[in-house]
């Protein structure tokens, strides 16, 4: 990948993805030995974003956190998802939105977790009436972002995960903007 002039990102198809993506600001990796090591780093990130949204709230625009998972099926989107939303307070089920793409939970801020798997044309984010979630002061979880290119909001945050036999998990956490990037060096010195 390479950075282009417009502030894009140079993909490995040879297309220019403006804006989509974001430049790079910053970039942590993080290796999860087991599903435990997952949801503890799952649950630091959620810590460190609300702090950062709180340390903002006084200001009158708010802007939600995006936040794409990508990685193969199974590499662990869903359950860095879950752990990330318990984290955040939520006591029930936190199911796969597979079937339903978008499953929401009314805390504080406002959590959606997408995934977008399914999705048969990124035109139908458009039908769900997405702006309404991606709005206020909201935190978007997407699984599957790619399926949405074109009408998906771009990324604050891209988490990517690698997975190894034997359960372990590498993770690598890419901040696209200064507010992110200053979330990812408080996460950092956990
Ligand atoms: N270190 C780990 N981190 C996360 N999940 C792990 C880990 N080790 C084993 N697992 C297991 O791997 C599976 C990950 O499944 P999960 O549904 O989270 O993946 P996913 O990336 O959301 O897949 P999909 O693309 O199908 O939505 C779970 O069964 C989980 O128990
Ligand atoms: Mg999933």
């Amino acid at each position: 990948m390479a950075d282009n002039a417009d502030g894009g990102i140079k993909v490995a198809d040879g297309n220019v993805r403006n804006g989509y993506y974001r430049q790079m600001m910053s970039n942590i990796e993080r290796q999860a030995i087991d599903e435990a090591s997952m949801v503890r780093i799952a649950g630091q990130l959620a810590e460190c974003i609300v702090e950062q949204i709180d340390s903002h709230a006084s200001e009158s625009s708010k802007n939600p956190v995006v936040i794409y998972l990508q990685g193969d099926l199974g590499a662990g989107k869903t359950t860095f998802s879950r752990a990330f939303i318990r984290a955040m307070g939520h006591q029930g089920a936190v199911k796969s939105p597979t079937y339903t793409l978008v499953e929401p939970y009314d805390l504080s801020p406002p959590v959606y977790h997408f995934d977008l798997y399914r999705l048969g044309d990124p035109e139908e984010l458009e039908f769900m009436g997405i702006r309404d979630y991606f709005s206020g002061n909201a935190i978007c979880l997407v699984e599957w972002p790619d399926k949405g290119y074109g009408i998906l909001p771009v990324a604050d945050l891209t988490l990517t995960l690698a997975y190894h036999t034997g359960g372990s998990r590498d993770l690598t956490l890419t901040a696209h903007n200064p507010s992110m990037s200053a979330t990812l060096a408080r996460l950092d010195i956990i």
